[in-house]
């Protein structure tokens, strides 16, 4: 069986990295070999760059530059490895999540996100793109109570430079995702977060069945 890529995405608090563990060990349970990994992140580098970018203050331009370094080296090192050699990668947050903080809430021109996108991840047919990418969507209202109790619960860290930031900036980070979504139908599922757990493990696994 060929390797898949899949990414997770979704306004912080929607409960991607709970359901992207649900596929990680939905598919290891198949015995598929799953590379577990995030943006920003993935690599000794990235994870260095993910401390700065959620902590430091800076240019939004700046911001947009280390998210797409930290990709670089993240598809150099990980992905394209693990998918040459027949791996399943799942990635919490990718690239749309640069389109929807650094371009919908930050403001930055979708011409310099799209440059990047380029750049890093190539063009034409042998450009790497997702093989589907999953939305949990729900109202930011809802998203904000979930992080508070889970900041009250003592199970979540302590805020950072993003979900520090007002509402205004997570609605329109929720309104650039769905924009996302209708733009690549083919790839994107945005999925209701207010959903059960159970009935959005049970769509996922609907969903990884017809990519298999
Ligand atoms: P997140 O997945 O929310 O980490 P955690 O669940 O541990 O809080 O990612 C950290 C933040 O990074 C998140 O608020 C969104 C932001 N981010 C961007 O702004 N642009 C990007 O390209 C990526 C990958 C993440």
């Amino acid at each position: 069986m060929k390797g898949k890529f899949l990414t997770f995405e979704g306004v912080d608090g929607a409960g991607k990295s709970s359901q992207h563990a649900w596929a990680v060990e939905h598919l290891r349970s198949k015995g598929i070999e799953v590379v577990a990994t995030r943006e920003p992140g993935g690599t000794p580098l990235g994870e260095k760059l993910r401390g700065l970018l959620l902590a430091e203050p800076m240019h939004l331009e700046t911001e947009a530059l280390l998210m797409f370094a930290a990709r670089r080296e993240h598809i150099e090192q990980v992905i394209r490895p693990a998918l040459a050699r027949g791996a399943w990668v799942l990635s919490d947050r990718f690239t749309d999540a640069s389109f929807a903080y650094q371009g919908g809430g930050r403001g930055l021109g979708l011409d310099k996100l799209q440059q990047l996108e380029r750049w890093v991840q190539g063009e034409g047919a042998a450009a790497l793109q997702p093989d589907r990418t999953f939305i949990f969507d729900l109202p930011i209202a809802e998203a904000q109570q979930r992080q508070a109790h889970r900041q009250h619960s003592g199970s979540g860290d302590a805020p950072d430079r993003f979900e520090q930031e007002k509402l205004d900036f997570h609605e329109r980070v929720r309104t650039a995702y769905l924009a996302r979504a209708r733009e690549f139908p083919q790839r994107i599922r945005v999925i209701d977060a207010r959903q059960s757990l159970l009935e959005i493990n049970k769509l996922l696994e609907e969903e990884i069945a017809s990519i298999c």
